[in-house]
This record gives structure tokens, sequence and C-alpha cells, in this order.
């Protein structure tokens, strides 16, 4: 989101747990001359995300902007939980954060989305790179994929467009909770380009597609991977 606030848009976003770190990036965002709010919301929970999209409401009011040009679903957790082993609570749990949260977002932008407006949602390379343990992961970004295409389909006519990223191994704390750090070198070795992605890396690819010369992808799905999948 800092990336999308550099690139001169107001920017509402999310946290669900991690206060200190949504007030520094609002701080960070506004001392470099940019506009942006956080809003705590558990995206699992749909009550949570319509109240998301209120406040967004509230705090462009007082912009005196109406409506919205830009929707990325981004939150999302990880599992390494190997079938034999989900429990039916993790299995909802995962998704619905990955998932449902991201099907009910998109039904309140569609709401709100201004003609040539874009949305984009973030995958994982993981829907195509089969990994032990990431069975409900992957199913739950394989949904969020396929949400997109079919918005891509229903929301052409208004000029919106609609993208999937998909990352690969991407150094952020969900990587770092999910793989020891002496097995980092070793996955960093498996691209292409012999290193993580960085979070700039995926916002790049974000800011492309919702910035003036993404406009003619639709219904694609970047795999921001460096050349994993
Ligand atoms: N990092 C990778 O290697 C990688 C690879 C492929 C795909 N991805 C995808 O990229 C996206 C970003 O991942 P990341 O690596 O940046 O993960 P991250 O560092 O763990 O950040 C995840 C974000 O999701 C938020 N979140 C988690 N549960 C939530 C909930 N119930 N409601 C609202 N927000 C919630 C977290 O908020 P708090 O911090 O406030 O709890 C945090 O801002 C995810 O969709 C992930 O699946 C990441």
């Amino acid at each position: 989101m800092r990336r999308l606030a550099a690139d001169g848009a107001a920017v509402v976003f999310t946290y669900a747990t991690n206060e200190a770190a949504a007030k520094q990036v609002v701080a960070e965002v506004e001392t470099a001359g940019g506009w942006a709010r956080a809003v705590r919301a558990d995206l699992s929970e749909p009550a949570q995300v319509e109240r998301l999209f209120a406040a967004v409401d509230q705090h462009f009011a007082r912009l005196g902007i109406v409506g919205l040009d830009i929707l990325v679903n981004n939150a999302g957790v990880p599992t390494g939980t190997p079938i034999a082993e989900v429990t039916e609570a993790e299995y909802d749990r995962v998704m619905a954060v990955n998932a449902k949260s991201v099907f009910f977002a998109i039904q309140h932008a569609i709401r709100r989305l201004r003609d040539g407006g874009r949305i984009v949602t973030l995958s994982t390379m993981s829907t195509a790179y089969a990994t032990p343990g990431e069975a409900v992961y992957a199913a739950s970004k394989a949904a969020v994929e396929q949400f997109t295409r079919v918005a891509t389909q229903e929301l052409g006519e208004r000029g919106i467009t609609v993208n999937t990223v998909s990352p690969g191994p991407t150094d952020t704390d969900l990587l770092r909770g999910a793989v020891p750090e002496e097995a980092l070198q070793g996955v960093a070795q498996m691209t292409p380009l012999g290193r993580l992605g960085r979070p700039a890396d995926i916002a790049s690819v974000v800011a492309f597609l919702v910035g003036l010369d993404g406009g003619w992808l639709t219904g694609q799905n970047l795999r921001a991977d460096g050349g994993l999948v």
C-alpha cells in the first residue's frame, strides 16, 4: 500500500492484529506527502468486511471522494498442515480469511467502483506448484483465482479490469513464519533469479496493473515468482 500511496492514491488499508505496524505505515505515508488510513477488521467475517467498506466511504467522504477506483485483496494466512492433520477449524479459518473475505470484498467494491476501475487479487504460486502441507491454502487461493476470472467477465462492460498476482516465496512475516531460517536460502535458490522476492517486487506488479499502463490487461494471473513456476 506504501507503493500505491506513493503513486498518488488515497489508500485505506486493513490490519487484523498489528496496530503498531499499521500506525507506522500511515505515519510514513503522511511524512512522504501521501494520504492513508488504517482500519482494523477481521476480514474472515463478512459483517466486518461490510463495516470496512462503510468506513472507507466515511474516510473518502471527508476528502470529497465518492466511490472507489481500486480494490487490492492482499490479506491472507498460510497453512503448512498435512491433509491428514487438518482440523475443521483450521480448514474453515483459512478458507474464510483467504477466500470468503475476497468474495465479499469484491461484492462490496463492485457497488462502489467507478467505470474503468481496477481489482487485483493476491493468489500464490502454490496453485500451480503443489507443496506438501498447502492443500487448504492452495485451494483457498484457487477459489480467489476463479472469483477473479468470473469478475473479469461480469465487470468488463464497465471497463473494470480484474487480475490476479501470484507471488512466489517473498520475504515477509508470512514466509518467515512458515519456513525455517536455515531453509530460506534453499528456497531462494529454487528461483532462476536466485533470490527471494521482496515486497517491493510484488508491489510493482500490482502498481502496474492498477496504473495507467495496465488498462489492457484483464483476467490475467501474473506469476511474480522470479521464474519459479
Ligand atoms: N510471502 C509469500 O511468500 C507469499 C507467497 C505467495 C502468496 N502470498 C500472498 O500474499 C499476500 C500477502 O502476504 P504477506 O506475505 O505479506 O503476509 P503477511 O506478512 O503475513 O501479511 C498478511 C496480512 O494479512 C493480514 N491478515 C491476516 N489475517 C487477517 C484477517 N483475518 N483479517 C484481516 N487481515 C488479516 C495481516 O494483518 P496483521 O498483520 O494486522 O495481523 C497482514 O497485514 C497473502 O494473500 C499471501 O497469501 C505471499
